[in-house]
C-alpha cells in the first residue's frame, strides 16, 4: 500500500520561519516588486543562477524600465540587452508579451492567473510566481528547486518531467502553499531548493524540513528526484564530403530549412553507395585527384546519434559553376567561421585545418598525380558531444 501524498500541518510555518531567517530578502527584484519586474526576473532566473542574473536585471530595468518602454523597444536591442544570458527564445517571448500587454491590457500587466498564463514565455509556475511575489496572490509554484524540495520530502518516485509523477507534485504544491504570505513561502521554497536541498549534496542538517523528510529518512536524499530515464538512441550514418582545391576552399552545402541541422551550412552528403569520385563528376563535372578517409565523428542528438564518415576530396581546380549553385556554395576555409555553420561541421572544418599528427596538411600537397584512394580510417570517434 503505497503512503499518502500529505504534507505535515507545520509544513509552511516552518519554511517561513526558516525564510525569515535566512532567506534571500534583498535581491533587486524584491526591491519594489511590481508585476513588471518580477516579470522580469522570474524569466532571466528561469535557466540562470541569480549571481549572474542581477547585473543583467540591473541593466535590463535600466533601459526598459516599464513595459511601454520594453513593448516599444526595437526586438534587437531587446536581445543586445539579454546578450551573454543564453535562451534567446526567452527574450523573444518576453519582448511579444510586452506588445501583446500593449494591445490586449491598455499596455498594464493582467491579474489573474489565466490571463498571465496566457501570455508568451510564461507557464503556470512563472505566473503563479509573478502574482505570489508581486501581489501576494495564493498561487503555487513548481520550478525545479521546488520539485527537489517536495519530491525528497514526500520521497515521490519517478522522473519530474513525466506527467503523472508532476500531477503529484503539484498536488503537494498546492497543498503546501499557505493561505498568508504566499509570496514569501514560494520564495523560500526555492531558496531552500537553491541553497540546502541542493541536487547533489543537500545540506540536510540545516534544513528546516528534516526531521520528517522521507529520502532523508530512507538514507539517501539525492536519490530523489529521479532523473531522466536514458533513452537509447538509433544509429544514423552519413557520409559527408570535404571537398577542397589546393587554394583553400572548402564546398559548402545548406541544409533544407526543416530536420537536422535546418538552414545551417553543412558538407554536401555522399550517398553510401556512390563514389565520391563519381559524386563530384555529378555535381561538379570534374575529378577528384585524391580521396581520404577522415576519422569519424560521433554526435549525440536528441533523436539519434550520428557518425559522421568524413571523406576529404581533393580537386585539381576548383570548377568555375556547381550544378546545385543555390544550396553549393565554394568558401575559403578561413573564411568559414563567420557562418552559420553546423557546430560539429566547425568543429570538422577546424581540425581539418589544422596539421593532424601523421597526417599530411590539408593543403598544399605535392602529389598530384596519385590515383583516386580511400586510405585506412584512422581510429574511431574522437569526441562525443551533445548538440541539437
Ligand atoms: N529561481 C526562479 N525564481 C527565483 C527567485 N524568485 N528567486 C530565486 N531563484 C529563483
Amino acid at each position: 500500500m503505497s503512503i499518502p501524498d500529505t504534507l505535515p500541518p507545520d509544513f509552511a510555518g516552518r519554511v517561513l520561519a526558516w525564510f525569515d531567517r535566512h532567506g534571500r530578502q534583498d535581491l533587486p527584484w524584491q526591491r519594489d516588486p511590481t508585476p513588471y519586474r518580477v516579470w522580469i526576473s522570474e524569466i532571466m532566473l528561469q535557466q540562470t543562477r541569480v549571481a549572474t542574473v542581477i547585473p543583467y536585471f540591473e541593466r535590463f530595468l535600466a533601459r526598459f524600465p516599464d513595459l511601454a518602454t520594453l513593448a516599444a523597444a526595437p526586438l534587437d536591442e531587446v536581445l543586445g540587452y539579454w546578450s551573454g544570458l543564453g535562451y534567446y527564445a526567452r527574450a523573444r517571448h518576453l519582448h511579444r508579451a510586452a506588445e501583446r500587454m500593449r494591445r490586449d491590457w491598455g499596455g498594464r500587466f493582467p491579474d489573474t492567473l489565466e490571463q498571465v498564463q496566457r501570455l508568451p514565455g510564461i507557464g503556470r509556475s512563472t505566473a503563479g510566481a509573478i502574482l505570489s511575489l508581486s501581489a501576494g496572490q495564493r498561487h503555487p509554484i513548481l520550478d525545479g528547486n521546488v520539485q527537489r524540495v517536495l519530491a525528497r520530502h514526500r520521497a515521490v518516485p519517478g522522473w519530474p518531467g513525466q506527467s503523472t509523477v508532476r500531477a503529484r507534485l503539484w498536488k503537494l504544491a498546492e497543498q503546501g502553499t499557505p493561505a498568508e504570505r504566499s509570496g514569501h513561502y514560494n520564495q523560500a521554497m526555492m531558496d531552500l531548493g537553491a541553497t540546502l536541498c541542493t541536487r547533489a549534496k543537500p545540506e540536510c542538517p540545516r534544513c528546516p524540513l528534516n526531521a520528517d523528510c522521507r529520502a532523508r529518512a530512507a538514507g539517501d536524499p539525492a536519490a530523489y528526484p529521479e532523473p531522466r530515464p536514458r533513452r537509447t538512441r538509433p544509429l544514423r550514418r552519413v557520409r559527408l564530403l570535404l571537398v577542397h582545391d589546393r587554394a583553400g576552399h572548402v564546398l559548402l552545402e545548406r541544409r533544407p530549412p526543416v530536420g537536422l541541422w535546418g538552414g545551417l551550412w553543412s558538407l554536401p552528403e555522399c550517398p553510401v553507395g556512390e563514389e565520391p569520385a563519381t559524386w563530384c563528376q555529378r555535381h561538379l563535372g570534374t575529378e577528384a585527384i585524391r580521396v581520404e578517409m577522415l576519422p569519424p565523428r560521433r554526435h549525440t542528438l536528441s533523436h539519434f546519434q550520428l557518425e559522421i564518415e568524413p571523406l576529404a576530396v581533393q580537386l585539381e581546380t576548383r570548377p568555375r559553376r556547381v550544378a546545385d549553385a543555390d544550396s553549393l556554395v565554394w568558401q575559403n576555409l578561413d573564411g568559414t567561421a563567420t557562418l552559420g555553420l553546423a557546430a560539429p561541421i566547425a568543429r570538422l572544418l577546424q581540425a581539418f585545418r589544422k596539421p593532424q599528427p601523421g597526417r599530411t596538411p590539408a593543403f598544399g600537397r605535392k602529389s598530384l598525380l596519385e590515383p583516386d584512394r580511400v586510405s585506412q580510417p584512422p581510429p574511431p570517434f574522437p569526441n562525443d558531444r551533445k548538440d541539437s
